[in-house]
């Protein structure tokens, strides 16, 4: 396995190096049920939350999966209490400055995607200096989901092309799935094989609803300050032993679902 993670560390979890999913998505959730346990401020479990997104995006690059979304703010996470908010941002902010020379190293690319032009300006620099400084960074993508809502995403891409079809570039008949696909703000990612959501609730909470049509769900009790290396690899783990059927009968996916993915 092309890996630097000490995987003898984790005996019991033997992975097939040949089918590691190429995007696992993550809902990164718990960070407020983690500190209100420890008698802590919500933002304290943000803040060691903080410490699991370099740890998973650190082993997720070691493993050599190209593609890694984190939903790190929501479209809906704007209305908790302002206090909160302002927290999450400067901790992004902070995350984005401290972790360039990190990311540079590992060879690692950040994206984002969502509504950016909420996020606050010193916010929106910093990540747009890391998308450029990171650009051509090859090993591993990280995709930040920030003000993101699925929703939002389908009705944008829908705008678009709407748009098209009201210039007269676009045939309505013409539309089909890899339409909409290129419309997304994932056109440059294949869909997720994997989505893992921490801290036991079960749900999708407006995430990637085109996009996780046929990824494999998986959910655990773990909060998210407490998920690091080993809780990756038992997820990786568990989406190794499903058998992926797209909707087939023979484990193989059609041809038309094979391209799309
Ligand atoms: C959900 O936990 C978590 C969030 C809304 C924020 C996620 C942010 C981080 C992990 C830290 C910084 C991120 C980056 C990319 C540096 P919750 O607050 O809803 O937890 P609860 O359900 O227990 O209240």
């Amino acid at each position: 396995m092309a890996s630097s993670l000490p995987l003898d560390e984790f005996p019991n979890l033997s992975l097939d190096p040949a089918r590691l999913p190429r995007h696992i998505a993550i809902v990164m959730d718990g960070n407020g049920r983690w500190a209100q346990r420890r008698g802590l401020a919500r933002c304290e479990g943000h803040r060691r939350g903080k410490d699991s997104v370099r740890a998973v995006v650190e082993a997720a690059r070691a493993l050599g999966i190209p593609f890694l979304t984190l939903y790190a703010f929501s479209s809906e996470n704007w209305q908790r209490p302002g206090t909160e908010v302002r927290f999450l941002m400067q901790l992004l902010h902070r995350y984005l400055v401290t972790e360039a020379k990190r990311l540079m190293k590992r060879g690692i690319r950040v994206i984002a995607l969502g509504d950016l032009a909420r996020l606050p300006a010193t916010v929106r620099r910093a990540l747009q200096q890391t998308v450029e400084l990171t650009a051509a960074n090859k090993s591993m993508t990280t995709a930040l989901a920030l003000s993101y809502g699925g929703r939002q995403d389908i009705v944008e891409a829908t705008r678009r092309i709407a748009t098209a079809v009201a210039a007269g570039q676009l045939d309505p008949a013409a539309i089909d799935e890899a339409t909409v696909a290129r419309e997304l703000s994932t056109a440059a990612m294949p869909d997720p094989d994997l989505l893992i959501r921490t801290s036991g609730e079960i749900r999708l909470s407006n995430f990637f609803l085109y996009q996780l049509a046929y990824t494999e769900l998986y959910f655990t009790e773990t909060l998210w300050p407490d998920f690091r290396e080993r809780d990756l690899l038992g997820a990786i783990a568990a989406y190794q032993a499903r058998e992926r059927r797209f909707g087939a009968v023979d484990g193989a996916p059609s041809d038309r679902l094979r391209a799309a993915n």
